[in-house]
C-alpha cells in the first residue's frame, strides 16, 4: 500500500505533490519521490526514509517552472526501502517516469524477458519492469496509452500506476486494476491519487476510476477508456464532503475501525502470488531451499504471539512438525537447548520489537535457522532472518494490531500447507479444501462485515459497564480469546482475561459473578460440545454470557452471536474480526482514543 499522486495544471506541481504525499503518508512512509519536466528535461528526486528527507532534496533544486509531474511515498514489498527502489522509476530510455501502488505477481518473468532485449535494471522491484514493458510497447509504434495497455496485458496482480512523458510534458496517464484511483477535477487543473486527501484541499470534484480502466489528464481535459479496448467511458463526477482527518482514515472514524474493514483486501494481497490454482498448491519461493523444520519455534509478542499459538495448532496438524510458541520476552533470557536442527519463525509486524530480535539473535547463537514473518519491508527482523516472509498487509497505523494478525494467520496457513505439502502429511482432500475456502474467504468477509458490527454495537451497549471479562475458547480458538482479552484491555482499558475453557474449573471460575461477563467462542468443531459444558459451570453461578456460535448449534446463553459457518480453521478470520470490532465498539462507546491508547506504542522497541 503506497501513496501516489499526479498533477497536471497552472501551479508549480512540485509544491502540490509533496504537499499531496504528506497527507497520503499513512499508506507508506519508508521512501518517496517526485518527477517531473521542466524545459522539456525529465528530472527525478527520490529519498530513503521520511517524507523531510525528500523535502530536503526538494529544497536544494529550482523546480518552479514545472507544472506536470507525479509523487510517491512507499511501503516497500518488492526490495527493500532504500532510494534506488524508490519511486519514481524512469525507463532505459529516460523519457518515460511512472509511480506504481500494487504487487506484479509475475514480474521475474517479464524482468527476463526485456533483459533479452537489452534492457538492464537499476532497482529489485516489479515497477521499474513495468516502466520499461511500457517503453518496449511503444516501440511497435504504439502511442503511449497503447503500449500502456498492450503492457498491462502482459501483467498479473494490482496496480495503480501514473505515466509521465517528457516528450508530452502537459500529459498523465493512470490506470489500475485491484489497486484504489481517484482523480479530481479541477478549474484549469487535474489531479490523480490513491486516495482523496491528496488533492482535498483544491477541489472536491471527484471521479473514482474503476478496475481496468485509463484515465487521460491534461490541465484542461479528462478522458476515461478501456483499458483493454481503449474505448471510452462515461464517468459521473462525485462530490466529497468530507475533511482531509476523515478522509485519510476513508471516512472511517478511527484508523482500526478502518483496518479491521481492510481485511478482506488484506487476506487477499497476503495470498496473492502464493496460491498455484493449477496444481491447487501454496508458492513460499523464500523457502524454496529449506526443507521442513524437524522442530520449530515461534517467537513473538503480544498479538503476534497470540496469532503463532494459532499458527501451531494448523502446523502440527497439517505438517506434522512439532511446535513450541515462546514469549520472546522469557525466552531471550532462558537457557535454551537448540541446535542447528532448530528453526525459529519470529514473527513481527513491526520488525522492530526489541523483545522477538534479541531472542531471535540468541537462538542464531545456536545455529538455528531464523524464519521472519513481518509486514515491514527492511525492518531488523526482516534484515537479520534467514528467510523472510512478508505479511503484504500495509502500513498497520493504530496501535492495536487487527489487519496485521488477520495476515499472519493467512501466511501460517499457508506455511502449513507448504510443509504439508514437502512432508506429505496434507491428504489432497484438505489441500483443495484448503486453497478453494481461502480463495473464497475475502468476499465471505466483506459482505459479513457490516452485519458482524451491527450486533458488535449492540453487545457494547449491553456490556460496556462491565469491570471485568472473562473470554474463553478451546484448540484453534484458545489463541483468539487471548486476542479477544487483549484487545478489549489495550482499547477500552476494562480488566479481561483470556483462558482455555478446559482451566476455568482448575481456579478462574472463582471469578464468575453476575458482574464478570463471558465473551465466548462456541464454534461448530469437535470441541463445541466441550465448551458448551463449561459455560453451563458460568451459568450455574450466574454469568452472563456473549457466544460466538454457529447456526443450528444448542446452545442456551445469555447473548448468542450466531455466524455464518465457514471450513475448519477460516472461521477463525470471521470470529478475529467479531472479537475486534467488540472490543472497537466498546472503546469507542466509552469514549476512549482508540487509535493511540494510553501508555502503548505501536512497535516496542526498548526493553
Ligand atoms: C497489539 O495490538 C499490540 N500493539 C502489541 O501487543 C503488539 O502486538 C506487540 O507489541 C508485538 O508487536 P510486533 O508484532 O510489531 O512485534
Amino acid at each position: 500500500m503506497c501513496g501516489i499522486i499526479g498533477y497536471t495544471g497552472h501551479r508549480p506541481a512540485v509544491p502540490v505533490l509533496v504537499e499531496g504525499l504528506r497527507r497520503l503518508e499513512y499508506r507508506g512512509y519508508d521512501s518517496a519521490g517526485v518527477a517531473y519536466v521542466q524545459n522539456g528535461e525529465m528530472s527525478v528526486l527520490r529519498a530513503e526514509g521520511k517524507l523531510a528527507s525528500l523535502e530536503e532534496k526538494v529544497a536544494g533544486v529550482s523546480h518552479h517552472l514545472a507544472t506536470t509531474g507525479i509523487g510517491h511515498t512507499r511501503w516497500a514489498t518488492h526490495g527493500v526501502p532504500v532510494e534506488r527502489n524508490a519511486h519514481p522509476h524512469v525507463d532505459n530510455s529516460g523519457r518515460l517516469a511512472m509511480i506504481h501502488n500494487g504487487i506484479i505477481e509475475n514480474f521475474e518473468e517479464q524482468r527476463e524477458w526485456l533483459k533479452e532485449r537489452g534492457y538492464h535494471f537499476n532497482s529489485d522491484t516489479d515497477s521499474e519492469v513495468l516502466v520499461n514493458l511500457i517503453s518496449e510497447g511503444m516501440k511497435a509504434d504504439r502511442s503511449l496509452p497503447e503500449a500502456i495497455s498492450w503492457a498491462l496485458g502482459r501483467v498479473e496482480g494490482a496496480y495503480a500506476i501514473v505515466v509521465l512523458d517528457c516528450t508530452d510534458p502537459e500529459r498523465l496517464y493512470a490506470a489500475r486494476h485491484a489497486s484504489p484511483m481517484v482523480f479530481g477535477k479541477g478549474v484549469g487543473e487535474n489531479f490523480v491519487a490513491s486516495d482523496i486527501p491528496a488533492f482535498l484541499p483544491y477541489t472536491r470534484e471527484v471521479i473514482f476510476l474503476d478496475d481496468d480502466e485509463l484515465v487521460e489528464l491534461t490541465p484542461s481535459s479528462w478522458r476515461v477508456m478501456d483499458v483493454k479496448t481503449l474505448e471510452p467511458v462515461e464517468k459521473t463526477i462525485d462530490h466529497i464532503n468530507w475533511d482531509v482527518q476523515a478522509a485519510q482514515k476513508g471516512g472511517y472514524k478511527h484508523f482500526m475501525l478502518k483496518e479491521i474493514f481492510e481485511q478482506p483486501k488484506v487476506i487477499t494481497d497476503c495470498f496473492a502470488g502464493r496460491i498455484n490454482m493449477q496444481d491447487m498448491s501454496v508458492q513460499l519461493p523464500e523457502l524454496e531451499s529449506l526443507a521442513a523444520p524437524k522442530r520449530l519455534h515461534i517467537l513473538a509478542c503480544g498479538t503476534s504471539y497470540h496469532a503463532g499459538m494459532w499458527g501451531k495448532y494448523l502446523i502440527e496438524s497439517w505438517a506434522r512438525i512439532p511446535v513450541s510458541v515462546e514469549i520472546a520476552s522469557e525466552f531471550r533470557y532462558r537457557d535454551l537447548i537448540l541446535d542447528e536442527d532448530d528453526v525459529v519463525l519470529s514473527i513481527s509486524q513491526s520488525g522492530e520489537t526489541a523483545d522477538t530480535l534479541a531472542g531471535m539473535r540468541r537462538a542464531k547463537e545456536f545455529g538455528a535457522t531464523i524464519i521472519g514473518l513481518c509486514n515491514v519491508v527492511g525492518s531488523s527482523v526482516a534484515r537479520e532472518a534467514d528467510h523472510v516472509l512478508y505479511t503484504q498487509a500495509g502500513p498497520e497505523i493504530s496501535v492495536a494490531s487487527t489487519k496485521a494478525m488477520c495476515s499472519q494467520l493467512v501466511l501460517l496457513y499457508l506455511l502449513a500447507m507448504h510443509w504439508g505439502r514437502q512432508k506429505k502429511t496434507l491428504p489432497d482432500d484438505v489441500r483443495d479444501n484448503a486453497v478453494k475456502s481461502i480463495l473464497a474467504l475475502p468476499t465471505v468477509l466483506e459482505t459479513e462485515l457490516p452485519r458482524l458490527r451491527t450486533r458488535a454495537t449492540e453487545l457494547s451497549r449491553l456490556y460496556s459497564a462491565s469491570h471485568s471479562f472473562m473470554y474463553l475458547g478451546r484448540g484453534f480458538q484458545f489463541p483468539l480469546a487471548l486476542e479477544g482479552a487483549l484487545k478489549l484491555k489495550e482499547i477500552s482499558y476494562i480488566h479481561a482475561e483470556g483462558y482455555a475453557s478446559g482451566e476455568m474449573k482448575h481456579g478462574p471460575i472463582a471469578l464468575i459473578d453476575p458482574e464478570f461477563p463471558t465473551f465466548a467462542l462456541a464454534l461448530h468443531d469437535e470441541l463445541f460440545l466441550k465448551v458448551k459444558s463449561n459455560l453451563e459451570e458460568v451459568q450455574a453461578r450466574g454469568g452472563r454470557i456473549i457466544a460466538l456460535t454457529h447456526p443450528g448449534l444448542d446452545l442456551n446463553v445469555t447473548d448468542p452471536w450466531i455466524i455464518p459457518e465457514l471450513w475448519g480453521p477460516l472461521d477463525s478470520f470471521m470470529a478475529l474480526s467479531c472479537l475486534q470490532l467488540f472490543a472497537y465498539e466498546v472503546a469507542d462507546y466509552l469514549g476512549k482514543d482508540v487509535d493511540q491508547p494510553r501508555n502503548l506504542a505501536k512497535s516496542v522497541t526498548v526493553e
